[in-house]
């Protein structure tokens, strides 16, 4: 095979589906298809998925591409996937029960045991560089120990999403450093699992898979995964990374100076930093990027498309048998006024990270009337998760990061309204690149980096992705906007017990 005619798999196991993508050298899409997950949300707050599911989809995934080119094309893999949720597994490699997931948060005690044993909070920002929170992978490994001890005893390895479809893959036991970093067993800082937090909570790193590089060929196909996806076996899998930080890698946001909103379930503001930089008030994470020796801020929306399509599937069900009934929604939504008229959303239906770090909270309506239509709480829910996403702008901002334009990536990027609406809202220029696909886009760039098509990412971007023209914010709308998010701001407050509105530092009794 000429190098000319090398495919780059990239697979992206997120927690509305897996995507799998084939990647010419030049950068060019030919093949790409996605199978739907379920989320199971056994109790408010909860929120889990088997990693048999995650499989099973990326079997059918991978098949589903190479059933329109030959396996013997693609020259590598590479996989990005949500972070934090935690695959257990013991000896003999087999899951001991679902995943806990990223926006699950029943682990409120854990984090505050956590944040105990250590010594406190200053201890974690550290050696973590971020602090315990109910979503990172630390508290639900805790979470077993406490509240299910028989499944704890069996426990022998503790993966995440896209290493745990590695080790399906490749037989290989490993991580890197981007979704290492929302663990809370990683030191970002210094590119390594911290002994420290596992002394301090009585964890043996034994748990922990090795850490290699993003870029680098981390595992090779078995005969078996050959057999059940169709893959040549030998053909190699590198690192990859967590599904925020290939997101940024697929739209070209690899460099400091540079920030990226993204809209997928969750909802992202990422800012790529030359340092490890962790905000003052924890409220922001600090993580390592897929590229060696660049960091990264963000803010997260815990329910930003995730609203949406809960939104969707219960207050749109007339339409679920259209063709698209999300955007039929958002045509609705554009003949309502900036403000929606008095309604305002938020978005907290799994709780909220930034900035109120908050797994209790709930989401709401506010402000209904009689004289309100649907298209109302749609306008009201897109506005509100846009004002979601704002809050972790400012406080990127506000610690000294002005992007000067922001690159939107997901759901946020692929519709005129939404794009707008971010424009408007954030009163920020915006734009977007040449490629739609996301994560599944950045992993499949590391995958051509590490079979040596390019000689590292930042020149897999300059040869793949073009930036459309900014889009610039109308200053009036920004300025109306201005004061339906100060409305927003101030609902918090109001659908939260007072003794839960106390400064939340969580220090050492
Ligand atoms: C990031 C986070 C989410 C997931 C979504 O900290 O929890 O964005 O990565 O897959």
């Amino acid at each position: 095979m000429s190098a000319a005619d090398a495919l780059f798999l990239g697979l992206d196991v997120g927690t509305s589906g897996v995507k799998a993508l084939l990647v010419s050298p030049a950068g060019e899409v030919v093949a790409s298809a996605t199978t739907p997950l379920f989320l199971s949300t056994p109790r408010p707050g909860w929120a889990e998925q088997h990693p048999d599911s995650w499989w099973d989809a990326s079997l059918a995934s991978i098949r589903q591409v190479l059933a329109r080119q030959p396996a013997a094309r693609v020259a590598s893999l590479g996989i990005s996937g949500q972070m934090h949720s935690s695959v257990f597994l013991d000896g003999s490699g087999e899951v001991i029960r679902p995943a806990l997931l990223w926006c699950d948060g029943r682990t409120t005690p854990e984090c505050q045991e956590i944040t105990s044993r250590v010594g406190g909070e200053e201890r974690l920002r550290d050696w973590a560089c971020n602090p315990a929170l109910e979503g990172f992978t630390l508290p639900k490994v805790l979470w077993l120990r406490n509240r299910e001890p028989a499944a704890f005893a069996r426990l022998a390895t503790v993966l995440l999403a896209k290493d745990f479809v590695r080790f399906r893959l490749t037989g290989t036991l490993a991580t890197e450093p981007s979704d290492a970093s929302g663990t809370l067993m990683f030191d970002p800082a210094r590119v390594r699992w911290s002994r420290e937090i596992l002394d301090a909570v009585g964890l043996p790193p034994s748990l922990l898979p090795v850490v290699g590089g993003s870029a680098e060929v981390l595992g090779r196909i078995t005969p078996q995964a050959a057999g059940l996806t169709g893959l040549i076996s030998g053909t190699p899998v590198v690192g990859g990374g967590a599904d925020n930080a290939c997101g940024a890698a697929g739209v070209g946001a690899i460099t400091p100076g540079e920030a990226v909103a993204s809209w997928g379930t969750s909802g992202t503001v990422l800012a790529p930093t030359a340092e490890p930089r962790v905000d003052p008030a924890l409220r922001a994470h600090t993580f390592c990027h897929v590229v060696p020796g660049v960091w990264y801020l963000m803010g997260v929306v815990l329910s930003a498309g995730g609203a949406f399509a809960w939104y969707r599937d219960q207050f749109a069900r007339d339409l679920a048998g259209s063709d698209q009934p999300e955007v039929r929604l958002i045509e609705e939504a554009a003949g309502i006024p900036a403000g929606a008229d008095g309604v305002t959303f938020l978005p907290y239906l799994q709780g909220e990270r930034t900035p109120h770090r908050d797994a209790s909270v709930r989401g709401a309506f506010l402000g209904l009337s009689l004289a309100h239509t649907r298209a109302h709480l749609t306008r009201a829910v897109l506005e509100g998760i846009c004002f979601a996403l704002r809050d972790s702008l400012s406080i990127l901002q506000e610690l000294g990061l002005s992007p000067t334009d922001l690159l939107l990536t997901g759901g946020g990027a692929r519709n005129p309204l939404i794009r707008r609406l971010q424009a408007d809202v954030f009163g920020l220029p915006v734009t977007t690149v040449n490629r739609e696909e996301g994560p599944a886009y950045g992993a499949a760039l590391l995958a051509a980096v590490g079979a040596g098509a390019f000689p590292d990412l930042a020149a897999a971007v300059r040869c793949t992705l073009t930036r459309a023209p900014v889009a610039y914010p109308d200053p009036q709308a920004h300025l109306a906007y201005q004061e339906f998010y100060d409305r927003f701001r101030a609902c918090y407050p109001r659908v939260t017990p007072p003794v839960r509105r106390s400064p939340s530092p969580r220090t050492a009794p």
